[in-house]
């Protein structure tokens, strides 16, 4: 029976998160800079390395996979891993799930709900057509609604992802509460993370969430709930709806006591924490010794993984990790 996934500071590592690729059709301002070098082709993982890879993992305790990058929905052979690793739900996964930016999910829809994921997170930081468009550079957002109400019709569960982003979007955060609440969609909010150079300081675009939660207390009747989505978010519930508020604070309220999660990132890198350079390299193991090397290799990893992150947003300082979210996926 292989060895399960538990760390140095006694947490079980159920939640493993894969970038499927670096490259994206948008370029949102707090994750990328204009001019993003990707990483070349041959440095990808293919998929039939990322399914053993994820099949281990799934072998050794981890019950939930999410599908990131990058924009996991421009890679061409997406739909055939999801496929494959669908195979694995009910034998040791629970989950299967993506987080997508919504811009090809009206194509895509039906296919994931046949390969048997069942929510979506999707990234909407604006609903006004100018202000999406500047957020992401590149963005259509009628696409994006339009992937939304396709998800919602083929019997996915949508979640709204939205970055908190002072002066962009922080007008539009209690009407984004309520189109929620209008459409049944969960909505979490999300503190911006000092990851990867972008063309603008961070620090001018910090909004710390606390602040936005006591206006959206006033505004909303929220009552706390303890069930977790096995994500890093907090909920509350609005009384008297479906919907739940989800507040993922990295820099206002750390969680990764409770952290249940590795990153395998686009160029086979097993990265312990968001926060920091560790990692591991599964695509030099599986290239070379096969999967005993992968296994001994994962398990090296368990020791690298730090109690936290130390994310901090100050004026004029560099990212405290230089790889993009997009590499490592999120
Ligand atoms: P659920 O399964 O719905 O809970 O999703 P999730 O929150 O785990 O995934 P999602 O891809 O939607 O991530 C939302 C945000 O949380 C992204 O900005 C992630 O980078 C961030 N996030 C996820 N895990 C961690 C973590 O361990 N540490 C930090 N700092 N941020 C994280
Ligand atoms: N800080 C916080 N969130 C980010 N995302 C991308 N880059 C950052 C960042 N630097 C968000 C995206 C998406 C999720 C995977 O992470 O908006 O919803
Ligand atoms: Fe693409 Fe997501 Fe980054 Fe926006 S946040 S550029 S959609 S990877």
């Amino acid at each position: 029976v292989p060895e399960k996934l538990v760390d140095r500071h006694g947490r079980a590592i159920t939640y493993l998160r894969i970038s499927v690729t670096d490259r994206c059709d948008l370029r949102c301002r707090y994750c990328m800079a204009e001019q993003m070098t990707f990483l070349p082709r041959a440095a990808l993982l293919d998929l039939e390395e990322i399914a053993l890879i994820a099949e281990r993992f799934i072998a050794r305790g981890v019950t939930k996979i999410r599908l990131t990058g990058g924009e996991p929905l421009v890679r061409r052979d997406m739909l055939e891993l999801v496929a494959r690793l669908g195979r694995s739900l009910g034998h040791g996964l629970d989950e299967l799930t993506l987080t997508t930016n919504g811009t090809r999910l009206a194509q895509h829809a039906e296919a994931l709900f046949d390969a048997g994921v069942r929510r979506l997170n999707v990234s909407m930081d604006s609903r006004d057509a100018a202000t999406f468009r500047h957020i992401t550079r590149h963005g259509d957002i009628e696409q994006v609604l339009g992937g939304i109400r396709a998800a919602a019709e083929a019997g996915l569960a949508v979640k709204i992802n939205m970055v908190a982003l002072n002066g962009l979007n922080d007008q539009e955060i209690a009407p984004m509460l309520a189109w929620c609440i209008d459409q049944g969609h969960d909505l979490t909010l999300i503190e911006t993370m000092p990851l990867g150079q972008i063309d603008e300081d961070r620090a001018d675009r910090f909004l710390p969430l606390t602040r936005v939660f006591d206006d959206l207390r006033a505004r909303f009747d929220l009552k706390f709930d303890n069930r977790s989505t096995g994500g890093p978010a907090r909920y509350w519930r609005v009384a008297s709806t479906a919907t739940r508020l989800g507040l993922i604070s990295p820099l206002t309220g750390n969680f990764c006591a409770s952290c249940n999660r590795v990153r395998l990132s686009t160029d086979g890198k097993l990265h312990m924490c968001l926060g920091h350079d560790d990692s591991v390299d599964l695509r030099a193991a599986i290239r070379s010794g096969g999967l005993a090397e992968v296994d001994a290799r994962i398990s090296e990893a368990l020791d690298l993984k730090p109690a936290a992150h130390d994310f901090r947003i100050e004026r004029g300082a560099a990212p405290a990790v230089a790889r993009h979210m997009s590499v490592t996926g999120g």
